[in-house]
């Protein structure tokens, strides 16, 4: 299975903050955001994964990550022009797709949970596609997903003024390839968007959409605004603190998934003695 981090935007909740760096780039408590969803992805088990931000961040984010080898992976870039919708990625991601299945994943979506990797493991091999609901207080500022008693997801909602249910749909998506299809045969909605939400229904309709419920082990965390950046900085700094653990740590996840060996990882976090990230 293919990866793509989407780390498009302009930001514009977190402005001035983000006036002059991509929102993605702004450190999460001791790294970089991006480095949350890239482990994510990694410790899914996908090693192919294509990033793709705008004209002017994406020089950036190929400087901090490279070409991926040194954490036993293959990173590239793509350059989404304007703003057109999450659904794009798909379109920009063809031929990096190719024949092969594929995972989307925001590049401001945080998540953490001691069950979550193995979930995502068995995620990886969709036929349809595979997208997850979490309850949150304020569903009306995501995608908005329902069910029927049985649990069967019944119908889905982008930013529903109206929220017929609690659950959000995370930014984190898994698809067969026929996902390129569906994103081309889509229309932009009235913000101008390919919306994800769209490429969910028409997998609902046909009845391929599975969604699955997140529970409370896991969490799952926003970035979009000045307080929620701060929230999740101090999630991950208490846990990393008090429990020793790394939270996104994209150096750990290539070791711990064999991506690389003891002495490659040594190499790499000997880069950041100074700072004390390598001693978590
Ligand atoms: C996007 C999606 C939305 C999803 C959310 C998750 O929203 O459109 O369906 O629930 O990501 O973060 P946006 O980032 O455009 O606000």
């Amino acid at each position: 299975m293919k990866g793509i981090i989407l780390a498009g935007g302009s930001g514009t909740r977190l402005h001035p903050i983000t006036l002059s760096v991509s929102k993605q780039l702004m450190p999460v408590y001791d790294k970089p955001m991006i480095y949350y969803p890239l482990s994510t992805l990694m410790s899914a088990g996908i090693q192919e994964i294509l990033i793709i931000s705008t004209p002017k961040d994406l020089p950036l984010f190929e400087r901090l990550l490279g070409d991926g080898s040194q954490l036993g992976c293959s990173f590239t870039y793509a350059v989404q022009a304007e703003p057109k919708g999450l659904a794009q990625a798909f379109l920009l991601g063809e031929s990096f797709i190719g024949n092969d299945s594929v995972a989307l994943i925001l590049g401001d979506n945080i998540f953490y949970g001691t069950g979550f990797q193995s979930t995502l493991q068995n995620c990886t091999n969709p036929e349809g596609g595979i997208i997850f609901a979490y309850e949150v207080q304020d569903p009306e500022r995501y995608g908005v997903v329902n069910f029927d008693p049985s649990g069967k997801a019944t119908s889905l909602e982008e930013k529903p003024k109206k929220p017929v249910s609690k659950f959000a749909v995370p930014g984190i998506y898994f698809y067969d390839n026929e996902v390129v299809f569906v994103a081309k045969s889509i229309v932009p909605s009235a913000r101008g968007e390919l919306e994800i939400t769209d490429v969910n229904k028409v997998y609902l309709e046909q009845n391929k959409l599975q969604v699955k419920v997140l529970d409370s082990g896991t969490t799952w965390l926003d970035t979009g605004t000045f307080t929620s950046l701060m929230q999740a900085a101090q999630f991950v700094q208490v846990l990393q603190d008090r429990q020793g653990l790394s939270i996104g740590a994209i150096e750990d996840v290539a070791l711990q998934m064999g991506y690389i060996n003891q002495n490659q990882h040594h190499k790499l976090i000997s880069l950041f003695i100074k700072s004390g990230y390598a001693n978590q």
